[in-house]
């Protein structure tokens, strides 16, 4: 891919900061850091380029909890009018010790898919990422499962119990925790994570055929912010104690190398979640193959939950599409 033009959510601080500067010191030519609000932006901007005595950084204002604001940044890369070439959806948070709901009604942690998604089929649609666009999303183990203290919900036992066997109901229910939801931080956390994998899968399905789209855990790096808001049993004893133990842990710089790696990943392995091996917060990142990550019926019911949620959609070449992606994966990864 050519080292052009790179845009990065979440930069103000941890790995979308620490991602942004290996960015520029890779030779991109151009780097838009967002900030949930414009001074944020500027300040992270000054911030990196201080950091690498260069001028390559766009500030630009992207709160992922409003859909207006959201329309706003799609409205100023329309201006520019220059296509992305590498997008890079890192945002996220570890949510609140109690339930926060955005004001369209989203739980706090699956926000930022929503904005994201508004973002990417809005530049999707303004023709504005480039034919060989690599899009990568900011996942987490706990959707593979195994992770002590998060567990994900059963998805297609939850809509069977609740929803008459509609997933796209069941997840829409986990993007607004509730109704028949109970609020624990960790799993909406692992939940938000996993309906990112999903939602990636499908994606994959609708993109034009030279460009991709991976999630990709940046793995433990507790160095950052990410766990700001969480409760005192994650922040003061799991970390601490993972900490203590050799591999579970990296510098927030060695966490954003994955986004950088995974950018220069082929369209053949688009679609696919990449995380630490099993068992492990760090070292290098491998293909995901737990069979619920792979469930096609889930994939597709978490892309309805989020168009029908976030009011955008995607679907030029859907048909097509879905049918070559079919052929080249029969067996999927
Ligand atoms: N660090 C880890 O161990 C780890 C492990 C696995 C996955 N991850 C994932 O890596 C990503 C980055 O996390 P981090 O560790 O760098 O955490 P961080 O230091 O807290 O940085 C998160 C960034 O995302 C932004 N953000 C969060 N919600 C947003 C929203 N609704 N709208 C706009 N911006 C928003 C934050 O902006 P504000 O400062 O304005 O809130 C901040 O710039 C997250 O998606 C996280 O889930 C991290």
């Amino acid at each position: 891919m050519e080292h052009s033009i790179a845009l990065v959510t979440g930069a103000t601080s941890g790995l979308g900061h620490a991602a942004a500067r290996l960015l520029a010191k890779e030779g991109w030519h151009e780097i838009i850091v967002t900030g949930r609000s414009l001074a944020g932006a500027h300040q992270a901007a000054a911030q990196l380029e201080a950091e690498t005595k260069t001028h390559v950084f766009t500030p630009l204002e992207l709160d992922l909890n409003a859909p207006a604001r959201v329309q706003s940044a799609v409205a100023a890369l329309v201006k520019r009018g220059r296509p992305i070439d590498f997008l890079l959806l890192n945002a996220g948070l570890v949510p609140f010790k109690k339930r926060e709901l955005t004001a369209s009604g989203i739980e706090a942690s699956q926000a930022p898919l929503i904005g994201h998604h508004q973002l990417t089929v809005g530049l999707l649609s303004a023709n504005l990422l480039s034919p060989n666009a690599r899009i990568v999303i900011a996942g987490a183990e706990p959707a593979r499962g195994g992770v002590p203290l998060f567990s994900y919900t059963d998805v297609p036992a939850f809509a069977a119990k609740y929803h008459a066997g509609d997933r796209t109901a069941a997840v829409e229910a986990l993007l607004r925790n509730g109704p028949n939801v109970k609020y624990v931080p960790n799993n909406a956390y692992a939940d938000a994570k996993l309906i990112i994998a999903w939602w990636v899968a499908a994606l994959a399905r609708r993109l034009p055929s030279g460009m991709a789209v991976y999630a990709v855990s940046p793995g433990g790096a507790t160095a950052t912010k990410v766990v700001r808001s969480a409760g005192p049993l994650l922040k003061y004893l799991f970390i601490p104690i993972v900490n203590l133990i050799p591999g579970m842990n990296q510098t927030p710089e060695t966490a954003a190398r994955r986004y950088l790696q995974a950018s220069e990943f082929g369209t053949d392995v688009s679609g696919q979640f990449f995380a630490s091996a099993q068992g492990k917060f760090s070292g290098p990142i491998e293909a995901q193959r737990q069979p619920h990550l792979h469930d096609r019926a889930s994939q597709e019911a978490a892309w309805q939950a989020v168009v029908k949620v976030s009011g955008a959609d995607f679907e030029p070449q859907t048909r097509a599409a879905v049918g070559s992606a079919e052929k080249k994966r029969p067996g999927g990864p």
